[in-house]
C-alpha cells in the first residue's frame, strides 16, 4: 500500500464494473446496504462495525517467482510455509465474502499465475459478479493461454514493470529480462482486440525508483504503444523489516546500525526527486537514517474499516503490507471473518488510528504505522 503518483488506471472502467456488479447480482442490495455502512463507520472511525469489507484480498499462493530487490519475498524472508491455496479453501473463502465483496484481488504475496487453477478462481468470483484484479509480473503467463486469460472476465490485470530498458527493469527484477515481459503483454493485447473484449483494463505498475525515476515521463508513451495504461507509484522501502533476519526472527542489532541501513537503502533505492518521495522517506534521507519520531509523519488509513488480506494459510491480516505472521488478526478456517472482523485486535487496531485504545491493550500492527507500511 504505497502512494500513487499517477497514471491513467480506469476509474471510468471502475465505476462501470460496480454499476453493473450491483445491478446484475442477486448480492446487489446488500452490496450497496454495506458499502454505505463501511463508509459511515470508516467517517465515523468506529472501533465495532455492522458491515463487513468490501475489499477482500485473497492470497492464493505465496510463491514467487520475480526475486523483486525491495520485496520481502524476493529477498527470501519467511514468514509462514509457501503454498497454493487448495481449491475448497478458496470456494469457503468465498462463500463468506460474497455476500459483501465490490472487490476481489487474487493476489498478496506471491505471483497469482503461478497457481494452477487461477483462471478457474477468477471466472469463480466472476461468476459472482464481483469486480476482480490480478497484479502479475508474467513470467509464468503461457502465450497459449492470452483467450483463456481474457474470456474468464478479469477486469484489471496489472503488470509489474519497473523499468521500460533492460538495464533499469533488471535493476529491480535482477533474474529477467524486460523483452519476453513485453511479448507477453503485446499477446494479451492481441486477444483482447480479436475477441473484441474491453477487459481487462491492462495497466503497467511502475514502482518509481533511483533507478527508472529518469524514465517515468516516456511511460505514458511507452505504455500507449503496447495499448495498455500505466499506474506510477511510489516505492516501499519495506524499513519496518530491517531488525528481522529471514525467518522474521529479531536480528538483534542497535540504532545505530539500523540507521546506517535505513540510510544506505534510501540512498540506492528512494529518486533524487523529491516529490516521487513521501515526507516519511524524505526525513530517513535527510536525518542520516533516523525514523520520525511516533505521530510526526502520519498519513490517513482505513482499512481496517474496508479491507482484509486473507493468506495462503487462511491467516486474516490488516492489509497488503502486513507480512510477518505474528501480526495475523485470526484464521478464516477457524473462526468466521465476520466474527474476525470485530475480535479485541481489530478494535484496537481501529482505536489506535483514531487514538484512542488503551496502552494496555493487545499489541497490533497499526500501532507503531505511520498510516503506509514504509
Ligand atoms: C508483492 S507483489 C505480488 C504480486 C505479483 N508477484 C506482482 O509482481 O505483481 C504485489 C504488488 O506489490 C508491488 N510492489 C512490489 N515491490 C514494491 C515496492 N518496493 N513498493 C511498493 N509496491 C511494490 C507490485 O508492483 C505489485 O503490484
Amino acid at each position: 500500500m504505497t502512494r500513487p503518483i499517477g497514471g491513467t488506471e480506469g476509474r471510468t472502467a471502475r465505476l462501470h464494473a460496480a454499476y453493473r456488479e450491483l445491478t446484475g447480482s442477486r448480492y446487489g442490495c446488500r452490496r450497496v446496504a454495506n458499502a454505505l455502512l463501511e463508509a459511515a463507520h470508516a467517517r465515523l472511525r468506529s472501533a465495532y462495525l455492522s458491515s463487513l469489507p468490501g475489499y477482500v484480498a485473497i492470497e492464493v499462493t505465496n510463491v514467487c517467482n520475480g526475486g523483486c530487490v525491495l520485496c520481502p519475498v524476493g529477498q527470501g524472508r519467511k514468514s509462514r510455509p509457501v503454498g497454493f491455496l487448495a481449491w475448497d479453501d478458496f470456494c469457503r473463502i468465498m462463500d463468506q465474502v460474497t455476500p459483501s465483496a465490490r472487490f476481489v484481488g487474487l493476489y498478496n504475496w506471491g505471483d497469482p499465475l503461478l497457481h494452477p487453477r487461477i483462471y478457474d478462481m477468477i471466472e469463480y468470483v466472476k461468476a459472482r459478479n464481483i469486480f476482480t484484479k490480478i497484479s502479475t509480473n508474467l513470467h509464468a503467463f503461457r502465450p497459449e493461454d492470452a483467450e483463456h486469460l481474457v474470456r474468464t472476465g478479469l477486469d484489471d490485470l496489472a503488470i509489474s514493470l519497473h523499468g521500460l530498458s533492460e538495464e533499469s527493469y533488471r535493476a529491480y527484477q535482477p533474474r529477467h529480462r524486460l523483452a519476453p515481459v513485453l511479448e507477453n503483454i503485446k499477446t494479451i493485447v492481441a486477444a483482447k482486440q480479436r475477441l473484441g473484449s474491453p477487459t481487462p483494463d491492462v495497466h503497467l505498475g511502475f514502482i518509481v525508483t533511483r533507478h527508472n525515476e529518469h524514465e517515468v515521463d516516456r511511460v505514458p508513451e511507452f505504455a500507449a504503444a503496447l495499448g495498455v495504461g500505466y499506474l506510477l507509484e511510489e516505492t516501499s522501502l519495506n524499513l519496518r523489516l530491517l531488525p528481522y533476519d529471514r525467518q522474521m526472527n529479531l536480528r538483534g542489532i542497535d540504532e545505530a546500525m539500523l540507521r546506517r541501513e535505513r540510510l544506505d537503502l534510501a540512498n540506492r533505492w528512494l529518486p533524487k526527486e523529491d516529490s516521487y518521495v513521501n515526507r516519511y522517506y524524505r526525513y530517513v534521507r535527510t536525518h542520516d537514517g533516523a525514523l520520525p519520531a511516533p505521530g510526526q509523519v502520519r498519513f490517513s488509513c482505513t482499512a481496517p474499516w474496508r479491507q482484509v488480506v486473507i493468506c495462503v494459510d487462511g491467516d486474516v491480516h490488516l492489509c497488503c503490507g502486513s507480512f510477518d505472521r505474528r501480526h495475523g488478526m485470526g484464521n478464516i478456517f477457524e473462526e468466521p471473518l465476520r466474527q474476525i472482523w470485530n475480535n479485541v485486535l481489530y478494535r484496537t487496531a481501529r482505536r489506535r488510528i483514531r487514538g484512542t485504545a488503551r496502552v494496555s491493550g493487545p499489541p497490533v500492527l497499526c500501532s507503531d504505522c505511520p498510516g503506509m507500511l514504509l
